[in-house]
């Protein structure tokens, strides 16, 4: 079995699923943004979870979908809260028609979402809706953290992790322990998995925060320097406002309270002052860490180590990504 093998079967399943015709508007979005793809990695991990401790992971493909939607719920919803213009290199929901579609829309894939996961076999539903639904709250209180740091002048770098443990890794935690609880995996196994999905997801938020400063905006898929624009209390400016000394940290922090300013003009500067601090390298090097610590987790899992050589090149793919 290769990533391959889960990724046509996964793709499959997304093109044959349908959510609805009328209104119109309520749904055409939901197909919008399914479509425009993206990395599909959550179900992708879910499915190769399951299939750690067994052949039938295709029991999983439902389940894994309810996670894709409900991830595309929240990007939806986020794109309206982080003003975002781009997704997927295509026109967010909320430009292409309005935010009220978008809030909507986005409910509706929440609806859905739960109505996937009905497809769990019933011994196993109860424990997975319980995992979902604190899931689904805690990335909620993320999202708002999130917003609140936006007008906060100091963010530690504990608050920062806890924030995007919140609004990120549950939910990669989510997806792989659901891969083991549709397997019937011990409750030790899920727990690892979960594990390994919160390191992961910290390493994997650190790196779109890098990439929003840093990536090639041709393949980034979003605007390049949002986070910026917005004040985002990421790793780097967290890092960069301890740092920075002199007329840096004066320019930094003009920058931070501008309220009339060129965006390019912000993005260009702010991101010269990270140049001049190093800040890429010190992100870098916390991103290894955190990817390293997922994967320790999946080693001491206790299966047939050739079963866990998808996840492992899976994990590598995201270390190295540019999307
Ligand atoms: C974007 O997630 C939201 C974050 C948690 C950073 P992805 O980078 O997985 O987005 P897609 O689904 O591949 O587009
Ligand atoms: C989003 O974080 C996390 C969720 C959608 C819950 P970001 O706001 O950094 O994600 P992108 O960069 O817009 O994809
Ligand atoms: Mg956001
Ligand atoms: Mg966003
Ligand atoms: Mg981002």
């Amino acid at each position: 079995m290769t990533v391959k093998t889960f990724s046509e079967a996964l793709s499959k399943e997304i093109e044959a699923q349908t959510y609805g015709e009328n209104p119109v508007e309520l749904y055409e979005p939901i197909r919008y943004i399914m479509a425009l793809g993206g990395k599909r990695m959550r179900p992708l991990m879910t499915l190769m979870a399951t299939s750690l401790f067994t052949d039938d992971w295709a029991t999983a493909l439902k389940p894994a979908l309810a996670v894709e939607v409900f991830h595309n719920f929240t990007l939806m919803h986020d794109d309206i809260m982080d003003n975002a213009p781009l997704r997927r290199g295509k026109a967010t929901v909320h430009e292409k028609w309005n935010p009220n579609i978008a809030i909507l829309s986005g409910d509706v894939m929440l609806v859905q979402a739960y109505e996937l996961l009905m497809n769990i076999e019933d011994t196993k539903f109860k424990k997975a809706m319980k995992r979902f639904n604190r899931t689904a709250a805690e990335v909620c209180e993320g999202q708002q953290l999130d917003m609140n740091f936006e007008s906060h002048e100091k963010v530690t770098e504990e608050q920062y992790l806890e924030m995007i443990k919140l609004k990120t890794s549950v939910l990669l935690g989510f997806a792989l322990e659901l891969g083991g609880i549709v397997a019937g995996a011990s409750d030790k196994s899920c727990s690892l998995l979960y594990d390994m999905g919160l390191n992961i997801g910290l390493g994997f938020q650190l790196k779109d925060d890098l990439l929003d400063v840093y990536g090639d905006p041709e393949k980034f898929g979003k605007q390049v320097g949002g986070d910026i624009i917005s004040n985002k209390k990421t790793f780097m400016l967290i890092e960069a406002l301890e740092r920075a000394t002199g007329d840096t940290k004066i320019a930094l922090d003009k920058w931070i309270a501008a309220k009339d300013f060129d965006n390019a003009e912000k993005v260009k500067a702010v991101t010269l002052i990270y140049d001049q601090l190093g800040i890429r390298q010190l992100a870098e090097n916390r991103i290894t860490s955190y990817f390293d610590k997922g994967v320790d987790c999946l080693n001491l899992l206790k299966v047939e180590e050739e079963r866990k050589s998808e996840l492992k090149s899976l994990v590598a793919m995201l270390i190295d990504r540019e999307v």
